[in-house]
């Protein structure tokens, strides 16, 4: 797989282009599966190496895959083959913790690699990890591994410090099939955990509250199998959307779930950009340079991080100084200097960005260096003049289905090379 993009920028991306299935939705309805010998079904898995990444994970795990011809994915885990998530699948994808839950729910045991550190921040588990001791679990930690063990879940009260998306999902597929009720107050409210409880629903679990802060969650002895289609990927809509509002374009997302952007519609609409919505249809015109507007990252309903970076392309060349606050991780600016590569003007200084805008960026070579960052120098990319040439995109491939061919058919003149 070539491991560069190559862009000619200053184009206005036009047209409509169609949203792919949500990642953060797709990774944890795989890891379901984990919970029954029953069938699970996924209508819409989309094409990404991070779902790739999984498949080998559940595989290893006892999971045989069917992929039927219009798109739609079964997969089946007749039996728990392993209960390990070894340290080579976790260091490259920290979703892999995702199979703790399922594996001690179902098989009482689990054994998964301590995922570490990662580009953006440190990002330690110890939510999960206390999840599961409440319910029950003896946690371990030997070797890098963390080894839980437990012979059947107990319901309880689990108030978590912080709101953790994957924690929340951990947890909630674990007391699906604890023996009594689980609350877990202080949860995620981002559509993907809806969208996880929804599916476990259909399998059989119990669970109420999904999408508010109060988690309910009645353990049944066993849950079967389903079909779900998984929600439509707001942050590759948000960045679609910034796709036009960069270029001075007028490109419309189809198949997606405004409700699920309305922070991010706000946004681009404070930063001058006219949005109108039809059903699942979102259009985003911006003919005049963007405006500057201040951006606070908070889970959601707040203003994600996941497009913290692909607004900070956007605000670099606005009219006027914006800053950005990010909240949630504490190391997730390494765009910046790649953008002032590009001519922008960011400084960093901790949780926060100053961005002067400048009137355009310069194309240049520049290195992606995590998944959002990358996408953000793309960005740049199709708005710079001249030629700018974005190296290690296997980042971009991680979370982004086909996205050089969707800026294609907008207009974009965007390759791959070696
Ligand atoms: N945290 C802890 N302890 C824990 C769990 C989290 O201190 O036990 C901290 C993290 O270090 C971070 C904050 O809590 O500072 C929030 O982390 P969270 O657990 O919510 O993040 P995550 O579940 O690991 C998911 C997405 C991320 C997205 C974040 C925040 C998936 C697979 N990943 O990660 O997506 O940024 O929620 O919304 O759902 C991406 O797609 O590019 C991506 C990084």
């Amino acid at each position: 797989m070539a491991t560069r993009l190559v862009i000619d920028g200053g184009r206005p991306l036009e047209g409509q282009v169609e949203v792919s299935a949500a990642k953060n939705a797709a990774l944890p309805a795989l890891c379901a599966a984990l919970l029954t010998a029953e069938p699970l079904t996924l209508d819409n898995v989309p094409s990404l190496a991070d779902v790739t990444t999984t498949r080998a994970l559940l595989e290893r795990l006892g999971g045989e895959f069917s992929d039927e011809p219009g798109g739609a994915t079964t997969v089946r885990v007749a039996r728990l083959a392993s209960h390990e998530a070894p340290y080579e699948l976790v260091s490259t994808m920290r979703a892999s913790v995702l199979v703790l839950g399922p594996l001690l729910a179902r098989g009482g045991v689990a054994r998964v690699a301590l995922p570490g550190g990662c580009a953006i921040g440190l990002r330690p588990i110890d939510q999960h990890l206390k999840g599961f001791q409440k319910l029950g679990a003896d946690i371990s930690i030997q070797n890098g591994y963390v080894e839980a063990r437990a012979s059947r879940l107990k319901g309880t009260l689990i108030t978590n410090d912080l709101v953790t998306v994957t924690g929340t999902e951990n947890l909630m597929m674990a007391a699906a099939l604890a023996e009594g009720t689980t609350v877990l107050v202080n949860a995620a409210r981002e559509p993907e955990v809806s969208d996880l409880a929804r599916l476990l629903v259909a399998m059989g679990a119990r669970i109420e509250g999904a999408g508010t802060a109060r988690i309910e969650i009645q353990g049944v002895p066993e849950i079967g199998g389903a079909r779900h289609r998984i929600i439509p990927d707001r942050i590759e809509t948000g960045t679609l959307l910034v796709a036009g509002a960069i270029t001075g374009g007028d490109v419309t997302v189809t198949g997606a779930a405004p409700r699920h952007l309305t922070t991010t519609l706000a946004k681009l609409e404070e930063c001058g950009a006219a949005i109108s919505v039809d059903g699942d249809r979102i259009r985003c015109v911006a003919r005049q340079r963007p405006r500057a507007a201040d951006i606070i990252t908070s889970p959601f309903p707040g203003f994600p991080t996941d497009m913290q970076a692909q607004f900070m392309a956007l605000l670099g060349v606005a009219d006027g100084t914006a800053k950005i606050t990010e909240t949630i991780f504490e190391n997730r600016f390494m765009h910046a200097a790649e953008l002032n590569r590009m001519g922008a003007r960011i400084e960093t200084d901790g949780s926060t960005a100053m961005v002067r805008g400048v009137p355009a960026y310069q194309g240049a070579p520049v290195m992606a260096t995590d998944l959002r960052a990358s996408a953000s120098l793309v960005l740049a990319g199709l708005a710079a003049h001249g030629t700018t040439e974005v190296s290690r995109v296997y980042h971009l491939d991680r979370g982004y289905e086909r996205l050089e061919d969707k800026l294609r058919s907008l207009g974009a003149r965007i390759q791959r090379a070696g």
